[in-house]
């Protein structure tokens, strides 16, 4: 199951839209998604179900410390073929002080999760605006994180804020999450907003979706009639960029699926260490680092087998390496190694110790 935050401390940039007509999208496309609202203010909630204050049981039953703990699936309401809603109240906005100094406190999003019986394919999380308990409870649960930033009105320098609040995020997140930006209220006449997604492209080098989400008023119809773009309107252009950006997503599942039984990743093994990873959409996956050198070529490449599977035992001697992974010529940070250090290029390493 792929777990999914919507995040950014600033509101109005986009995450219920994207919350909600993602989730929608990857349920048309035969996922099985459940959304949990985890905003006090409860958008995703009034925006595919109805009036939060007259559900029966929401995410505060689920967090808080109350006397029956109530697991995900009571309060979980069926919204469309494919898409659950795990509904928010405003009653949600208590949950920190009342958790305030306990242990554990930011897990127990995850802790609910783990007792989930349900199998879903994608666990979608919209948070509130703000960096708080939720959103760490979102954060600890989850392993990837969409940013979206609205490129309208959105200073240039708030672009580099932003970044050092992702970096908070996945600091305080504890585990590595992969953060992924995502423009959004997109008008491409405006040269400010073509300016600022050139800003984005920049400082999130290759950790930005290259679908966009155009300015559509659709969009925001569809919120008021509670309903996700795709049952109100397949022809608008807000259905066809949350459609590129599902696809988009899906392609990434190769990443973070682990082979059913098989390691995927680095395994330190007696005389070396051996490198396997799924990624069947790719045409070429090399392996540089210390132990050659940095050099991209044909002698670091991994063999490829026929279910999409690359690897290679590279034999090495006691010591710390670090490396990077060059898909299809694009250097990436190994995403099953949550072992890793920045570069002097501004980007990450990944590093294994032979023992
Ligand atoms: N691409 C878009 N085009 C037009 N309106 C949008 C778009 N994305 C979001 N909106 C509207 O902007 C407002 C804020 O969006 P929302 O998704 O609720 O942001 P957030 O959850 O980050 O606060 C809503 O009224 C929403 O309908
Ligand atoms: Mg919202």
């Amino acid at each position: 199951m792929r777990k999914i935050a919507i995040a950014n401390q600033k509101g109005g940039c986009g995450k219920t839209t994207t919350a909600i007509n993602l989730s929608a999208c990857l349920a048309e496309r035969g996922k099985r998604v459940l959304l949990i609202d985890l905003d006090p203010q409860a958008h995703a909630t009034l925006g595919l179900k109805g009036d939060p204050e007259e559900l029966e049981k929401n995410m505060y039953d689920v967090l808080s410390d109350s006397s029956s703990p109530t697991t995900l699936e009571e309060v979980t309401l069926h919204i469309l073929s494919n898409l659950d809603l795990a509904p928010s109240s405003v009653i949600l906005s208590a949950l920190e002080q009342e958790l305030s100094g306990r242990p554990g406190r930011e897990l127990r999003l995850y802790n609910a999760i783990q007792s989930l019986s349900t199998s879903y394919d994608y666990l979608i999380v919209d948070c509130p605006p703000s960096i708080g308990l939720l959103t760490f409870n979102a954060l600890r649960a989850c392993d990837e994180v969409i940013v979206p930033i609205e490129t309208s009105i959105f200073s240039l320098h708030g672009v580099e804020k932003l970044l050092e609040t992702t970096r908070v995020l996945s600091d305080r997140a504890d585990h590595r999450t992969k953060v992924k930006a995502l423009a959004t209220i997109y008008d491409r006449r405006t040269k400010l907003a073509k300016e600022i997604l050139k800003r984005i492209r920049e400082h999130f080098e290759g950790s930005v979706f290259n679908s966009v989400i155009h300015t559509n008023i659709r969009l925001r119809e569809a919120a008021l009639k509670r309903v996700p773009i795709s049952k109100l309107d397949k022809t608008a252009a807000g259905y066809k960029d949350y459609r590129q950006l599902t696809e988009e997503v899906i392609k990434g599942e190769a990443w973070t699926e682990r082979m059913e039984g098989k390691p995927i990743g680095p395994q330190v093994l007696e005389k070396g260490v051996f490198f396997s990873y799924r990624i069947p959409d790719a045409e070429d996956v090399q392996l540089v680092g210390d132990f050659n050198n940095w050099k991209v070529g044909k002698d670091a490449q991994l063999d490829r087998d026929e279910n999409g599977g690359w690897g290679r035992f590279l034999p090495l001697n006691k010591g710390r390496y670090e490396y990077r992974l060059v898909v299809n010529g694009k250097w990436i940070t190994d995403p099953h190694n949550p072992q890793i250090v920045s570069n002097p290029f501004g980007g990450e390493n990944s590093v294994i110790v032979v023992p």
